[in-house]
């Protein structure tokens, strides 16, 4: 299945590495404030987390680390997310909780962020969440069809321009 071109502009892949560092430091804050407001949210998605949640927070940095290492190979991250969605899998997350989830943490990165948080740092994120999406999906969608269906979904969610 053919995967979109997107590609980051020099000011973009400089935004991510900002949202990156901003991160590090504040880690455990915003990590618990995105799972407070998930679970308020969504309560059903609160019984799937085995774990500390205290922890979880620490594995999106992670996995954020990763990305901005690899701003200049998405196809890389997109291997890495394929992976990310087979294990999303067995911990019973569906397909659909994905752009909810995602749309909190774009809103919570974002007040996080404060001033920091301009527009460019708003377009690159959403960029990096739509490749992410394009390779979750990609994993999860088995026909062509549905799996465009899901990735113009996807789009419209992020605002990429197509
Ligand atoms: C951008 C999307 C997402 C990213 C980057 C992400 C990242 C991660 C990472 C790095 C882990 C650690 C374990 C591992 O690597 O397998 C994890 C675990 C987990 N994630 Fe996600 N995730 C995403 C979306 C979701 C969604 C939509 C849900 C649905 C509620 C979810 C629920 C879970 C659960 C239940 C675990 C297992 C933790 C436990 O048992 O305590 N994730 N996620």
């Amino acid at each position: 299945m053919s995967t979109s071109l997107i590609q980051l502009s020099t000011e973009e892949k400089a935004a991510v590495k900002e949202v990156w560092v901003q991160l590090l430091v504040h880690k455990k804050e915003w990590g618990l404030r995105f799972y407070e407001r998930l679970f308020a949210l969504h309560p059903h998605m609160q019984s799937l987390f085995k774990g500390n949640v205290e922890e979880q927070g620490q594995k999106l940095v992670n996995v954020l680390t990763l990305v901005a290492s690899k701003l200049d190979k998405l196809e890389l991250i997109r291997q890495e997310v394929k992976a990310l969605a087979e294990r999303h899998k067995q911990y019973n997350v569906k397909p659909e909780y994905y752009l909810p989830f995602i749309n909190l943490l774009l809103s919570v990165l974002a007040e996080a962020m404060g001033d920091k948080w301009t527009e460019t740092t708003d377009q690159a994120m959403r960029k990096i969440m739509f490749v992410m999406m394009e390779a979750v999906i990609e994993h999860m969608m088995h026909s062509e069809s549905a799996y465009k269906e899901a990735v113009e979904s996807a789009r419209q969610f992020l605002r990429i321009a197509g």
